[in-house]
């Protein structure tokens, strides 16, 4: 396999074939892919399809629409890691959400993002993540009443539902330092119109009825909730999030001025929640399909001997990390990652013009059967140290994506998802429908269609 993982020289362009050569996908049949119904669905069969028609590098599109997927560890590494500075995240992430998250981190290249991303992660050090976890844990076991209520009547619950209304008041209390209260309702509708408006394909024309208004409308809102909190935060630090962000400043004497915590605070309780809310869903189905492992990592909970996890409990709760891992390989919140490419490249023997979308898969990677053993088993054991097989190279694991614009929640959500997983194992055991099986939406971020219809027995 080519790779062009040391710099090229920009005196010496590469000499590669033109990218008209390259293994091309039928334009029609591109447009119907991307925009349809089925490909929001199940990006895992339409990209696999793609990489096992076409190969490893598949163009499409043409002008300013001319695109390219990369599938496999290699070209994951090489787009994200970025070596030589030449994929912007914030063009193509741009054109998803710029009009509703248009300072988040992602959406900053170069030095501005490295100066961005240096002061919020003054609010992601181990001192904050280790209070961020103890201070969520009362609150989860506060949140699991619908959970109770579901386990004492014996009724189905959508366990999707359930568990994000669970991480936005963990969210918004853990963030913004804020009880939501009657709020609740008002942030989640704000929360739900700003990731529907992010959907790809979608309409970004401000017309009423539009989820694109929607998103608008949601951001808006934020803007004023946040921004009505703002004075008190910048006036008295807490261990929220939010004031940290207020308060962080590097050893230089960065800060973020008003503007910025305001759009960094937005686009972290999005980035924060839904996903979060993905992956545990994912893993409550995961644990109802398998019930010997539900029994194994309840197994382990019990032996950590206490009701909370703590950030610091990680290494003891091994098997429930291995269970997370495989959910996250399985389904990936995020499924697939795009760049734009500010310079030409080589790929593959194939010289990618400056200009093209470049897209590489984490669903894709994670199913490869050329690096995972029977890819589309749940097996949580091959995360274990004897398998190792998320070891055989660094980025063929990558639902945190890598690189410079690598998630900066990666710590935080494991700890959370350990911490709301631990409660649930220790007080209920739950089951899905005989033969039943999650129908996916997995775009723009991964969730059943149905709210994963399960029941609950309290332990
Ligand atoms: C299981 C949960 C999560 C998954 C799977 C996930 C996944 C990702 C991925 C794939 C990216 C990179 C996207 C790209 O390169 O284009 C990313 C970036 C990011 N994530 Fe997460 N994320 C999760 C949870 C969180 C949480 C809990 C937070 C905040 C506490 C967070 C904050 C961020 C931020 C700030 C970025 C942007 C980083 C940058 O541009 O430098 N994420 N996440």
């Amino acid at each position: 396999m080519a790779q062009t993982l040391t710099p090229t020289p920009s005196e010496s362009p590469p000499r590669g074939r033109p990218f008209s050569e390259a293994p091309r996908a039928p334009a029609l049949r591109m447009l119907r892919r991307v925009l349809s119904k089925e490909t929001r669905d199940d990006m895992l069969t339409t990209f696999g399809e793609l990489r096992e028609e076409y190969g490893p590098i598949v163009a499409h599109g043409a002008g300013p629409f001319r695109g390219v997927f990369l599938f496999g560890p290699d070209a994951n590494r090489f787009v994200l890691l970025d070596r030589r500075g030449i994929f912007s995240s914030r063009k193509p992430w741009m054109r998803i959400m710029g009009g509703t998250f248009p300072n988040g981190l992602l959406l900053w290249d170069g030095e501005a993002h490295k100066h961005q991303r240096k002061i919020m992660r003054e609010a992601f050090k181990r001192p904050m993540l280790r209070s961020y976890t103890s201070a969520m844990n009362p609150m989860i076991e506060r949140g699991l009443g619908r959970f109770d209520a579901s386990a004492e009547s014996g009724a189905e619950l959508k366990a999707f539902d359930a568990l994000k209304e669970l991480t936005l008041e963990i969210g918004a209390s853990v963030f913004m330092g804020a009880e939501l209260g009657e709020s609740t309702t008002a942030v989640n509708t704000a929360f739900e119109g700003l990731v529907a408006a992010s959907m790809p394909g979608g309409i970004r024309l401000p017309i009423p009825g539009l989820e694109y208004q929607r998103g608008l409308k949601g951001r808006q809102f934020m803007l004023k909730f946040l921004g009505s909190m703002l004075a008190e935060k910048r006036a008295n630090e807490s261990p929220d999030a939010f004031s940290q962000m207020c308060h962080a400043e590097t050893p230089e004497g960065e800060r973020f001025n008003d503007t910025e915590v305001l759009d960094h605070m937005i686009f972290l309780m999005m980035a924060a929640h839904d996903t979060t809310t993905s992956s545990l869903t994912s893993m409550m189905y995961e644990l109802a399909r398998h019930p010997e492992w539900q029994e194994r990592a309840r197994a382990e909970c019990r032996t950590l001997g206490k009701p909370y996890a703590e950030f610091e409990d990680a290494p003891e709760l091994e098997e429930l990390t291995w269970v997370m891992k495989e959910t996250l390989r399985r389904y990936p919140p995020l499924p697939v990652i795009p760049r734009m490419a500010l310079e030409e490249f080589e790929w593959e023997g194939y010289v990618v013009p400056a200009g093209t979308m470049v897209v590489v898969s984490p669903i894709v990677t994670h199913h490869m059967p050329e690096w995972w053993t029977r890819p589309y088993t749940f097996d949580p054991l091959r995360f274990s140290p004897e398998r190792a097989e998320d070891a055989r190279h660094t980025h063929s694991w990558i639902p945190f994506g890598g690189g410079v614009h690598m998630c900066l929640g990666i710590r935080f959500a494991e700890s959370q998802i350990r911490a709301i997983m631990h409660q649930l194992l220790l007080r209920y055991r739950w089951t899905v429908a005989e033969g039943y099986e999650m129908p996916v939406q997995q775009a723009p971020i991964s969730k059943p269609k149905d709210g994963l219809p399960i029941r609950l027995e309290r332990i």
